[in-house]
């Protein structure tokens, strides 16, 4: 104990000029597994998803993710979670809008791209990257939620959304709906693909009755997809 007490108080004092071979082995040992540590908490160590994503990749063209941002009506004040983020295309655009975003990806390989795409667009600094699985992700932050998933996927993400997000978040997703919820807006949008479309729904109060966990939100009432056609679209 002592002389390891004496070895840091002299490697305080001299810096650069400890002589290095005065250091047991066990502690270089130490030093060693930290500096890797730490390098590991700084980027995803995974190669692969930790399990089969749950729909693959297929990025929202840039400017249907332009039309996502302007449905969801993102400023600088928000906090913009893309749930499955790919290269990080819709975080690092509301960025760009100087809302701060959280980029979740199972795959580890979106997660690095997306980091690099923000680091060559500046934003780095405002978007988390969460090399997580979406359904373990702690939503309750977000401010926005957009979603370029799958019709089943959304439904099972429904009850986490009520649940968690605060009300008036507002969640935006590109072609799926979210089985019967009513959304507020929705717009039709030209793709490459074809006419799509861009659903905005907006989180509401709880009532007591419903925070108890009975009932379902007002406005979220099953419609028809003829009555949605006819209703909720306009033209880009
Ligand atoms: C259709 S892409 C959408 C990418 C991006 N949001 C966009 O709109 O350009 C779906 C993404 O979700 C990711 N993903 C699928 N299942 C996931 C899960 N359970 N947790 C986190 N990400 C997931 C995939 O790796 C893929 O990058």
């Amino acid at each position: 104990m002592r002389m390891i007490a004496s070895v840091s108080a002299k490697g305080l004092a001299r810096g650069a000029a400890v002589d290095r071979l005065s250091f047991p082995m066990w502690l270089r040992l130490v030093v060693t597994a930290l500096a890797i540590g730490a390098t590991a908490c700084d980027q995803p160590t995974a190669q692969k998803p930790s399990r089969a994503p749950d729909v693959r990749y297929d990025p929202t063209p840039h400017h249907i993710v332009a039309e996502m941002l302007k449905l969801a009506r993102v400023a600088a004040s928000d906090v913009v979670y893309d749930l499955g983020c790919g290269d990080g295309r819709i975080v690092i655009a509301a960025a760009k809008l100087g809302a701060r975003g959280v980029c979740v990806d199972i795959d580890p390989r979106r997660i690095r791209e997306s980091r690099a795409n923000a680091e060559r667009a500046g934003v780095a600094e405002r978007i988390r990257f969460l090399n997580q699985d979406l359904f373990e992700t702690d939503i309750g932050e977000a401010t926005v939620v957009t979603l370029f998933l799958w019709p089943s996927v959304n439904e099972k993400l429904r009850p986490r959304l009520l649940r968690e997000l605060k009300p008036g978040t507002r969640v935006v997703s590109y072609i799926h709906s979210m089985g019967d919820w009513r959304p507020q807006e929705a717009v039709n949008v030209e793709s490459a693909r074809g006419p799509r479309k861009v659903f905005l729904w907006i989180i509401p109060e709880r009532t007591a009755h419903q925070t108890r966990g009975i009932g379902k939100p007002q406005h979220m009432f099953a419609i028809s997809e003829q009555e949605e056609n006819h209703a909720y679209s306009r033209s880009p």
